[in-house]
């Protein structure tokens, strides 16, 4: 089917298995019936993508007022609006949202002087370590996000003398966690705190645990947990995945251009590049990558791209069958934060997406760029 796909939309093209994306959300709700799960749009923001998991129930995390512009064109739902630096005008077009995740003291005085009516989430950050990378670890109090719990005193002082309507408490404090206990350390603090303020007369409603899950979670285990955390609580109970949901449903195809063996090491230099895919290059993430090669010996290549960058490789080092010009690769895992990141660097249109529906058939749910579109908002 790769090989199909590649020959009738060309290379590099993302595809993305539908029937995967339903699987991982019926997953994950079978373990928590009562939650919403707010799909996180940054993972993967296509319309077709949004507007099916629209179709399958989930409402939406955004971070940006072009992530809720494509939420609203993919039909709207339940939105949750996270992100640590709203503007004026993202705040303002945030209107009719379920909640607005807040990140700052800063950003609550603004809404208030905004006078915005507006229901919020405070987005707490409990210091907590996570076993992840750096960058995609959140929930330290050295990160950017979230406000401190010794802080929370002041954010509802804030909210008293703005009549801010204040309806929920939100965490999210990291990505690609397995672990079922550090996830239960931030869940439990965030109840405890939810009970406090409540206790202080809020009317809260919203629990939100964020994103994060790992798509190793054991399910089991992790939905027992949530029982446990959230037993007697009258609340709204939120998830934010982005990878569990879609990282799995897609692969990148690409084509091998050139191979390079400089007598120590041996290249595949392949027509995807960082800007397609930049994850190994920003996380050092490991993405499996097969071949579709005639070859029954093996080899150990270096596949990379044709970015100028030595950054630019896709997998280091990898087991893979001896490779020619035109061979087919896929890397796969990248539903999640693929498409989603990648860019025009080196000028270099963006890639084709296409879609693998519920009964099998095939859909181009992205047309690939074309040097026209790379230069036209440019006078
Ligand atoms: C606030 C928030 N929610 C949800 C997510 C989704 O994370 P993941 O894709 O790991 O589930 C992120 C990721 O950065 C986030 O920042």
């Amino acid at each position: 089917m790769y090989q199909k796909i590649a020959e009738k939309y060309g290379t590099p093209t993302y595809v993305y298995d539908f029937r995967k994306i339903k699987e991982q959300y019926n997953k994950l709700k079978s373990v928590v019936p009562e939650a919403l799960i707010a799909y996180a749009v940054k993972a993967n923001s296509n319309l077709s993508i949004l507007r099916f998991l629209r179709s399958l129930g989930a409402g939406f995390d955004i971070v940006s007022g072009g992530e809720l512009y494509r939420v609203r064109k993919a039909g709207g739902g339940e939105i949750i609006f996270s992100g640590v630096g709203k503007t004026e005008d993202e705040l303002r077009d945030a209107a009719g949202v379920l909640s607005l995740n807040v990140e700052s003291l800063d950003e609550l005085a603004l809404i208030s002087e905004m006078k915005l009516s507006i229901p919020i989430s405070l987005r707490i950050n409990p210091d907590i370590s996570v076993d992840t990378h750096p960058y995609i670890s959140t929930g330290l109090r050295s990160s950017k996000f979230g406000i401190p719990l010794e802080l929370v005193d002041q954010a509802l002082s804030i909210i008293k003398s703005g009549n801010l309507s204040l309806v929920g408490l939100s965490c999210h404090i990291g990505s690609h966690i397995s672990d079922v206990s550090v996830l239960k350390s931030a869940y439990s603090c965030l109840r405890e705190k939810f009970e406090e303020i409540r206790a202080c007369g809020f009317d809260l409603k919203i629990l939100d645990f964020g994103g994060g899950l790992s798509v190793d979670l054991d399910l089991q285990k992790f939905g027992s947990m949530i029982k446990e955390v959230t037993s007697g609580l009258d609340a709204k109970i939120v998830f934010e995945p982005g990878k569990f949901l879609v990282a799995e449903s897609g692969v990148l195809l690409t084509k091998v251009l050139y191979r390079k063996d400089n007598g120590t090491h041996k290249f595949a230099v392949v027509d995807a590049g960082m800007n397609d895919l930049i994850r190994p290059s920003l996380y050092d993430a490991y993405h499996d990558i097969q071949a579709i090669s005639g070859s029954p010996n093996m080899e150990e290549i270096t596949i990379v791209g044709p970015v100028c960058e030595t950054g630019c490789f896709l997998g280091k080092a990898r087991l893979l069958p001896v490779l020619k010009r035109g061979d087919l690769l896929f890397i796969r895992d990248s539903g999640a934060y693929g498409f989603s990141m990648s860019s025009n660097y080196n000028s270099r249109p963006r890639a084709c997406e296409v879609a693998i529906e519920l009964d099998g058939s095939i859909r181009c749910i992205r047309t690939r760029e074309s040097y026209e579109s790379l230069v036209a908002s440019e006078p």
